[in-house]
């Protein structure tokens, strides 16, 4: 590939992560400047193509679009402070996970350099990087998002979501949180089969076309909660808890940790206790927002 008319890049944080979307510019065809606290992990990436910066300042001076990827924002602002001046006129794309706070915090930080400022969040593992199943969140500077567009396209597909640099930490934050909820139940529907001798790939043969069902049903939910009609429309918060408790016990019975339904079965508690065991699911909501 013809590298001489991409646009150069720079990666920042060379972690599995960092070293995968580096790895992402460079298949794209992009002069990649690459720059990581610990220099050797550099290596693969400069044997690659890539070119080593000796210091942030270079790396950032390297390139018009300058990519961070490290561990947290205390580490991105240890990094990045540093090089107040030579950020000035680039465009940074930070996609170190955090909160909404420290990204707006980062991204004043930037204007006052004179920087344009994206903020991401990557929905994908490192291997999935450069292909179409990454997906990648982004808030920020439109103009700069629509400038850098098509560089940010090696790394996957590109959602924006809009000028509030908290944006993209927000919807990463929720997406993480219904995955580990997701992630938390298979585990324990896969320990419970087990006692029973049913194989957790035989069981996923079939919690999958189930949880997709259930997926197919959210926007249905998400509806009833933004109109606040908690009517039930199916089934109850009563059947609910009873079926939670029905889990809870056959766990107990087989020796499995029921722990995991226990916020769920706390919620189901407090909303049945304060007169609502005929609403619906949607209802819920009201216990979690209070607290
Ligand atoms: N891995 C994933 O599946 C995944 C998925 C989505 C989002 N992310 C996010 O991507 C970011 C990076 O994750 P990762 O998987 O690449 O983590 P990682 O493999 O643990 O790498 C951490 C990176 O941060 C650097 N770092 C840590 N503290 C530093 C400091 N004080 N100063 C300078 N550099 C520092 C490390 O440098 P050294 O090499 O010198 O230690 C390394 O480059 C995280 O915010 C993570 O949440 C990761």
């Amino acid at each position: 590939m013809d590298t001489d008319t991409r646009t150069p890049v720079t990666v920042i944080g060379l972690g599995a992560m960092g070293a995968a979307l580096a790895g992402g510019f460079l298949k794209a065809g992009h002069p990649t400047t690459v720059w990581n606290r610990s220099a050797q992990k550099a290596d693969a990436l400069v044997a690659r193509g890539a070119t080593r910066a000796a210091t942030v300042a270079e790396a950032v001076s390297a390139s018009p679009l300058v990519v961070v990827c490290v561990l947290d924002y205390a580490a991105a602002g240890a990094v990045l402070t540093p090089v107040e001046r030579a950020m000035s006129s680039r465009v940074l794309v930070n996609l170190t996970t955090g909160t909404p706070r420290e990204a707006r915090r980062l991204a004043a930080w930037a204007a006052e350099c004179g920087a344009a400022y994206l903020d991401g969040a990557i929905m994908a593992v490192p291997r999935m990087i450069g292909g179409p199943e990454a997906l990648l969140l982004y808030c920020g500077s439109a103009d700069a998002f629509a400038a850098r567009e098509g560089e940010l396209a090696s790394l996957g597909a590109s959602r924006y979501l809009g000028a509030d640099p908290g944006l993209a930490s927000l919807y990463d934050l929720a997406l993480l949180s219904a995955m580990y909820g997701m992630l938390g139940g298979f585990l324990h529907a896969v320990a419970l089969a087990g006692t029973e001798q049913v194989a957790a790939t035989e069981l996923t043969s079939l919690v999958v076309p189930w949880l997709d069902a259930m997926a197919a049903d959210l926007p249905h939910l998400a509806g009833r909660i933004e109109a606040g009609d908690f009517a039930t429309d199916g089934s109850t918060l009563d059947l609910n808890r009873a079926g939670v408790d029905l889990i809870a016990r056959y766990s107990r019975e087989q020796g499995v940790d029921a722990g995991q339904l226990a916020p769920l079965r706390a919620l189901l508690d407090r909303r049945v206790a304060e007169g609502h065991g005929a609403d619906g699911f949607a209802s819920l909501i009201e216990a979690l927002r209070r607290r």
